[in-house]
């Protein structure tokens, strides 16, 4: 029986890594995560990128050690890492969304940004309310 987990981590991107990077990292992405039966979202600001993943324990660890040693950025956090009973992103979409902050804080509750702001800076964990702001974030931005 597969187990169903999830991952989220948080990271510096690099200056390097252009527009056109972030291109070939969602090209990477939408190649090879279906077949992986990955699922999840990526976010990116100018400096940060914070992605939850969750799929097959064995397929998470492995893309997770793949993706840590990618130079495009650098400081990979790992902020979760448990066993879950349902997808919360039970589609492949590995959205990608900028974080345009400004989107976000004009449409959240005042504490809800500042949950936001928190886990981004690694000031909070992730726990549910959190997961449920993150998937806010996703459908607003
Ligand atoms: C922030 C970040 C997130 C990434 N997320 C994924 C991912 O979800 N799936 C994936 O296959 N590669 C991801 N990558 C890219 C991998 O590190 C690696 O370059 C890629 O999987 C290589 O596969 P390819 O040669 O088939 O493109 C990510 C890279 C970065 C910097």
């Amino acid at each position: 029986m597969s187990s169903l987990y999830r991952l989220i981590y948080t990271s510096f991107r690099k200056p390097e890594c252009n527009e056109h990077e972030i291109q070939n990292i969602l090209a990477s992405c939408k190649k090879n995560n279906p077949k992986r039966d990955i699922t999840g979202i990526l976010l990116h600001s100018d400096k940060r990128f914070i992605q939850y993943i969750e799929g097959n324990k064995d397929e998470v660890v492995e893309l997770y050690e793949l993706i840590k040693k990618d130079s495009r950025h650098t400081s990979v956090n790992q902020r979760n890492f448990e066993a879950i009973d349902d997808r919360i992103f039970p589609s492949w979409e590995m959205g990608y969304k900028d974080l345009d902050m400004v989107q976000f804080n004009t449409d959240a509750s005042v504490a809800d940004q500042k949950t936001f702001n928190g886990i981004i800076k690694g000031e909070l964990d992730f726990d549910d309310n959190a997961l449920r702001i993150l998937q806010l974030f996703f459908k607003m931005a």
